[in-house]
């Protein structure tokens, strides 16, 4: 018997690779999740979208790839769904590559069932572009209803420039018109990817972004926007999503204010290659927006009930699959611990006015990253000290992290495979509070 010990509730690709999260939908009665998936190997290849759905987020059942490459596509690259009298429609990239020439376009997919989908063809093609477009880099359709109709927010890439937002608008799902360019200026990044737009909040991700903007420490960001007094998204106004080393491609259902994001990385290696997959998806997280600020917050059920813990200046908590919930008062210093076994684990440590993460301790994995704190293990979220109360949670399963504190979140996997499971907490509060929910 394989010992391979695979996330316990979190959507991960059962063999071979999976990216980012796709078309998420809650729909006759389930959450449906897709994703870009190539089952025949541990790294990426012609895509599909792999397919789980849940009653409760927790519990996946995994069904047949819902859109496969075929004559018409090479690749079906990410995208969003949307629900129209009754019928589910999937609205996709194209990618095709004949004989060198690499197109990228926005594609359409139905059903009736939310099993079974039907390619129906393409709906905007590279040549309706506007003029100055790179037909190669536009991709990413993320659909959603407007008054008028349905709005589209694609990525795209201006020639000898930099990554754009493309916003299209249709009444029918099927005929687009181009609308506008949402920043009308280049992104930091080289390309934007993944756009994604839930009530006031837009989030998206940046391919080589720069590692000294806006605490990010990774290669490739992921950034959201929350729309300005005037109803707008301004690009000044982007921030980090989450400061992790293992976060990509957020999308959400819509409906329900609920956001996932793939949980790795592009340009890494994975541990659980060894195992025959890589990649999960992140935990789900419910977003508010409080006085101006994004709050995320992992997603519970009605029914969880937290188990008390004594509030302790040193407490040692056993969970390899759970959600742990800490407030603290007055919160003077605080470490944890995540043990993969006695020797290897990462530690979270408040310095100064950041919460720091290293996991130069964990068993390793192969970094092509550039700036000095990826090379040393580590990442830092900053943490508002002014504020009298705190609130945490940490998302736990087997080899993978989720802390959140203060609504801001840091996304990381410790290893496949991990037997461990325990948390050590040093804290010092005035006052505090923690809880277990196991699942
Ligand atoms: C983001 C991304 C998307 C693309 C997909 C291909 O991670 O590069 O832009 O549609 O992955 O798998």
């Amino acid at each position: 018997m394989s010992d391979t010990i695979y996330p316990k509730f979190h959507v991960y690709g059962p063999k071979g690779w999976i990216n980012d999260p796709n078309g998420l939908m809650f729909y006759k009665n389930h959450y449906h999740v897709f994703y870009q998936y190539y089952p025949d190997d541990v790294h990426w290849g012609p895509m599909h979208w792999g397919h789980a759905v849940s009653e409760d987020l927790r519990h996946w059942d995994y069904l047949e790839p819902a859109l496969c490459p075929d004559a018409q596509d090479d690749g079906c690259f990410s995208g969003s769904a949307i629900e129209v009298e009754g019928k589910l429609y999937l609205i996709y990239t194209s990618f095709t590559n004949r004989d060198g020439v690499i197109r990228q376009q926005q594609a359409i997919a139905v059903s009736e069932d939310g099993i079974h989908f039907e390619k129906k063809g393409l709906i905007i093609t590279s040549d309706e572009l506007p003029e100055g477009y790179l037909k190669e880099d536009f991709r990413d359709p993320s659909v959603t209803k407007d008054a008028d109709g349905y709005l589209m927010y694609t990525a795209s890439r201006k020639e000898n420039g930099k990554g754009r937002i493309l916003v299209y608008k249709s009444k029918d799902l099927f005929h687009w018109t181009f609308d506008r360019d949402l920043f009308e200026k280049d992104s930091l990044g080289t390309m934007i990817e993944c756009p994604d737009k839930v009530g006031d909040v837009l989030t998206f991700t940046e391919q080589f972004f720069p590692t000294d903007v806006d605490g990010n420490n990774n290669i490739h960001a992921s950034r959201y926007i929350l729309k300005d007094r005037n109803g707008c998204f301004a690009y000044e106004n982007a921030s980090a999503l989450d400061y992790g080393f293992d976060y990509y491609a957020a999308q959400s259902f819509k409906e329900k204010n609920i956001l996932i994001a793939w949980m790795s990385m592009w340009d890494r290696s994975f541990l659980s290659e060894k195992d025959g997959y890589a990649g999960e998806l992140t935990y789900p997280r419910v977003l508010e927006i409080e006085n101006g600020e994004l709050i995320q917050k992992p997603f519970l059920l009605k029914e969880d009930h937290f188990v008390d813990i004594p509030f302790a200046k040193n407490q040692k908590i056993h969970c390899r699959s759970g959600i742990i919930h800490f407030s603290f008062n007055d919160l003077e210093s605080l470490e944890m611990r995540f043990y993969e076994d006695e020797e290897k684990y990462a530690k979270l440590t408040l310095i100064g006015d950041e919460l720091v993460f290293d996991r130069s301790r964990c068993e390793q994995v192969s970094f092509k990253e550039t700036d000095a704190n990826s090379l040393m293990g580590i990442r830092k979220m900053p943490v508002n000290l002014s504020k009298k109360s705190h609130e945490s949670y940490l998302v736990i399963d087997h080899g993978s992290v989720e802390i959140f504190f203060d609504g801001k979140t840091l996304s990381s996997l410790l290893a496949s495979n991990s037997k461990g499971g325990l948390i050590e907490i040093d804290c010092v509060a005035s006052e505090g509070k923690i809880e277990l929910l196991n699942i």
